[in-house]
């Protein structure tokens, strides 16, 4: 079998980075290369400073320190690297189409499709190139297609092996995988490719996690794990809703349920709504693949999954208007998180901006804390929804960095992202410096609600009546 000297990874962000690292670091033998055409982001990479890597993951930065510039390296030069690899693996970004033919539905592949034209033609050597990216099913058919129409004699072997590490736990996820996905074709040298890569990953995680299908079973099961997920947390956000109106609890709720082992206690937690590049993105994917195979019945099902991630935002932000006696405007809200999960920097797609676009439709104003997420970041993400303008969002929305300050003289407090220091916040100094009635819309039910209702705040939260 092949041994792999080289390894190129193009794209260094939330997935390239850690999953590199982490891949250098378990393999010393092999040189790790992580390109990107984003200067400043390979910048942050290579920074002297490790709190400054572009992506804060809890255990990252210790990883990067002991294998950078030993076996690890970030840079800006792609065809070098493409050129001196064995194995390349493309991580880069395939947002949902904002234009043209299944805008806000399909995946946008052409960045994708450059990495594979780039490949083709740089590359002198063999390679083996493997999608880290998640994509539709039946991508790799024209990766392959570009691939192999060079005429310059290089072999190719494509492989599928997309990724499930989660953020915020991504190098747990990375070192514990409760699997590892690899799909190639079932060749001489397809199964091959499929062994050499295996036993990358059989550096740390043990052979029979390590799951070997065809190609299209590959792509396809990460769409449909995503979709899996998604549904668990919009099934129960949608029983919260039942909840508020009918007294029951939905942590009770959840627990009862998820005592039955077939159903099992995870991602069960009610929320404001999930966020994250990839739930929405993959599910509205999943589902355009179905249209396009002509299975209506079977798109309606999954988009329904995102019909009632949209609710809960709405039902949680109408919530707060309703409560405030129907107007907002003029009033201060606090926002207490800004990222779509805690201990990420990554705000992408995250319940917080939809929260906050209507409580802006409706005059408020808002202060944002959030211990990761810089000012700018919060403004570009309010900008792109495009709702006002860059102005209007920067005269209505406040980013501070001390969660006392942004409760000062506010109406309310509303919890978007389930950081753990919001739990022990001195909540009666937080009282003490608010309109009153205080009110505290705890979309995450980080907080308890006896000690909220004693410190003398209107306490509420999802999936429970007040
Ligand atoms: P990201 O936006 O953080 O990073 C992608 C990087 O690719 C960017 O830095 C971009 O500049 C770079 N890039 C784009 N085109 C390039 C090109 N032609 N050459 C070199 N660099 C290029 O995206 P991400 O969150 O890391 O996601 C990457 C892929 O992994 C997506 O398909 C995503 O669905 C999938 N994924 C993401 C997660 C997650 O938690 N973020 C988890 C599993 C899978
Ligand atoms: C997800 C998948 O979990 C991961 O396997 C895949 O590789 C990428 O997509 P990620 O989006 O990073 O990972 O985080 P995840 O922990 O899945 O959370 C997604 C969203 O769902 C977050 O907004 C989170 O707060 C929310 N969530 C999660 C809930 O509201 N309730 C839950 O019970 C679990």
């Amino acid at each position: 079998m092949r041994s792999i000297k080289n390894i190129c990874c193009i794209g260094a962000g939330y997935v390239g980075g850690p999953t590199m690292s982490v891949i250098a670091n378990k393999c010393p033998e092999i040189n790790v290369t992580v390109v990107d055409i984003n200067a400043n982001r390979i910048a942050a990479w290579n920074d002297e400073d490790l709190d400054k890597l572009p992506v804060y993951e809890p255990g990252l930065k210790e990883i990067v320190a002991e294998s950078r510039n030993k076996n690890l390296f970030f840079s800006t030069e792609v065809d070098k690297a493409i050129d001196e690899a064995d194995m390349i693996f493309i991580s880069v970004n395939t947002p949902t189409k904002t234009y043209g033919k299944g805008k806000g539905e399909a995946a946008d592949l052409k960045y994708i499709e450059l990495c594979a034209r780039n490949i083709a033609r740089v590359a002198k050597s063999d390679k083996i190139v493997v999608e880290k990216s998640t994509l539709p099913v039946r991508t790799a058919q024209a990766i392959k297609d570009i691939l192999h129409n060079t005429g310059n004699g290089v072999k190719y072997e494509v492989l599928s092996n997309p990724e499930f590490l989660a953020e915020g736990t991504a190098i747990d996820d990375l070192l514990n995988a409760d699997r590892v996905l690899i799909g190639g074709d079932d060749t001489p040298s397809g199964k091959e490719a499929k062994n050499i890569l295996s036993g990358i990953y059989e550096h740390w995680l043990p052979k029979e996690r390590v799951l070997q299908t065809n190609l299209w079973s590959s792509e396809l099961s990460k769409l449909v794990a995503n979709a899996f997920l998604a549904q668990r947390i919009s099934s129960i956000n949608s029983i919260s809703a039942l909840c508020e109106v009918t007294d029951a609890n939905v942590a009770e709720v959840s627990k009862a349920i998820g005592k039955d082992s077939r159903i099992g206690p995870k991602f069960l937690n009610a929320s404001v709504g999930f966020g994250g590049s990839c739930f929405q993105k993959d599910i509205l994917n999943l589902v355009y693949i179905c249209k396009t195979y002509g299975l209506t019945e079977v798109a309606e099902y999954w988009d329904q999954v995102i019909k009632i991630n949209d609710y809960q935002k709405r039902r949680f932000a109408e919530n707060i208007i309703t409560t405030l006696y129907n107007t907002v405007s003029g009033k201060k809200i606090a926002f207490y998180g800004w990222a779509f999960k805690k201990d990420t920097n990554d705000t992408r797609e995250s319940a917080a901006i939809y929260v906050a676009d209507t409580l802006l439709e409706e005059q408020a104003e808002i202060v944002v804390y959030d211990p990761k997420v810089s000012e700018e970041q919060v403004y570009a993400d309010l900008d792109y929804l495009n709702t006002r303008s860059e102005e209007e969002n920067r005269k209505l929305v406040t980013v501070v960095n001390d969660p006392l300050k942004a409760a000062e003289d506010a109406h309310a407090v509303a919890i978007l992202t389930e950081w753990d220091e919001f739990k022990a916040l001195d909540w009666e100094q937080i009282y003490n410096s608010m309109f009153k009635p205080a009110f505290v819309f705890d979309g995450r039910r980080i907080l308890d609600k006896q000690i909220m209702n004693q410190t003398g705040f209107d306490y509420y939260r999802i999936g429970e009546g007040k």
